[in-house]
């Protein structure tokens, strides 16, 4: 098997051999993976994120508790967002923390979040190897499902002393990580694991005043449903709702939002994403100028105008965006000409398809526990039978899988 297009999560820490890591970035580069590098403390002392950036092609990670990296649970992120962890070198304070759950940097705190197959490079003196305390945690790791490569015996870099400990080569390494991969390959992975999804789901509240909003009839049970059964399908889910009664699904990242203008500076700070689906019933219209006070009835007055501006149209944005994901799915809740109104949204939000629902009061679909769709593409309609909001989310689930399969 080839590692192209395998995702590498690469913890260097901090030892002497981690000048041998520039070069396993290289081999592994080679061969069609891509490499994301974190970096611990120490292994900065050792080699510059600089030279490591620059061999990966990428960003490296340094720290817990960067605003940049960690503006949407980052560290969590990066250890499920790849198709296998590398600790290389792996020192024997890292071991130790790993033994023991500790979690007090990003490398370490990666290592406890992450549910992908882990390998280690240990790399540090003989000594240190040997000691009992080392040779607890590494039986701890193994025992807990770590890989191991290495460590090798032979001279140590900073000299004059001998015996196991030195690091596994790079191509030693390599083979490791492509016999693991091989080895996990057998496993059937999932149809979308690897794959990032967007949704939205619920209404959005459009405040008239502290106290009162504009909203709509959307309970939000399809837009959860659809990043449930995303996310059962292995895809990374950030799921973005608007105020909702039910609980967040399992297994998604959930941001709550209210506002139409707060969904959209959230769905755009997901990106990029391999998957769109825009499932919320976002409010076309916001008040122009919201009051800062309760509005008071005043006596002998006329009711106040509600004066409203246009909100921003968060399908058509995604689907016009320079990090347009490759595949956007919009909904079209009509209450009269649903196959022409969707055909006209399909086009100008520029969608790959629409999934169009009769909303009017007698379909009891708004709110209500069962759908019944038509999916509009570029290719003709399909006419779903009535179903429950979760299986129209498995269907949903299982064509864009197809989809995105057909795209490759
Ligand atoms: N949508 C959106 N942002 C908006 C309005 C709608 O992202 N401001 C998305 C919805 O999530 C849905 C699709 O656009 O995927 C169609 O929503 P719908 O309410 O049916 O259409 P509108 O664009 O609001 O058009 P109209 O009100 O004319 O039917």
């Amino acid at each position: 098997m080839t590692l192209r297009d395998r995702r590498i999560l690469l913890i260097i820490s901090g030892g002497i051999a981690a000048y041998k890591s520039l070069d396993l970035i290289r081999r592994l580069r080679e061969r069609g993976a891509r490499v994301i590098p974190v970096m611990t403390a120490g292994a900065q002392q050792f080699v510059t994120p600089l030279a490591v950036g620059a061999l990966s092609s990428g960003h490296v990670f340094t720290d817990l508790f960067s605003r940049e990296d960690e503006q949407d649970v980052g560290h969590i992120r990066l250890a499920r967002d790849c198709d296998l962890v590398l600790v290389a070198p792996a020192t024997a304070d890292l071991m130790a923390k790993m033994a023991n759950g500790l979690a007090d940097d990003l490398a370490s705190t990666v290592l406890l979040a992450t549910d992908r197959p882990v390998l280690i490079a240990p790399a540090m003196n003989p000594k240190m190897w040997s000691h009992p305390a080392t040779l607890r945690n590494a039986e701890t790791l193994a025992g807990d499902g770590i890989r191991f490569v290495g460590p090798k015996a032979g001279e140590m870099a900073e000299g004059g002393e001998a015996g196991l400990g030195r690091m596994a080569e790079p191509l030693e390494i390599v083979a490791a990580v492509e016999a693991l991969l091989d080895a996990g390959a057998g496993a059937q992975p999932l149809p979308l694991s690897g794959k990032r999804a967007i949704v939205t789901s619920g209404p959005t509240h459009e405040p008239i005043d502290p106290v009162r909003y504009i909203a709509n009839r959307s309970s939000g049970k399809q837009g959860h449903a659809i990043a449930a059964a995303l996310a059962k399908l292995g895809a990374d889910v950030t799921l973005v709702s608007g105020p909702v009664e039910i609980a967040d699904p399992p297994g998604v990242r959930v941001v709550h939002v209210e506002r139409a203008e707060e969904m959209l500076d959230a769905v755009v700070a997901a990106l990029p994403s391999d998957i769109a689906v825009m499932v919320a019933a976002v409010a076309d219209w916001r008040v122009a100028t919201s009051a800062g006070e309760k509005i008071k009835k005043k006596p002998g007055e006329a009711p106040p105008p509600l004066q409203l501006a246009e909100n921003p149209d968060i399908l058509k944005t995604i689907g016009h965006h320079a990090a347009r994901p490759k595949l956007v799915v919009g909904f079209a809740a009509e209450t009269q000409d649903l196959e022409a109104n969707a055909r006209g949204k399909l086009k100008r939000k520029g969608a790959d398809f629409i999934v169009a629902n009769d909303v009017s009061p007698a379909t009891g679909i708004m709110g209500g526990d069962r759908n019944s769709v038509k999916i509009v593409g570029n290719d003709g309609i399909e006419a779903w039978p009535d179903l429950s909001k979760q299986e129209v989310a498995e269907r949903l689930a299982d064509l864009i899988a197809k989809r995105l399969e057909a795209l490759r």
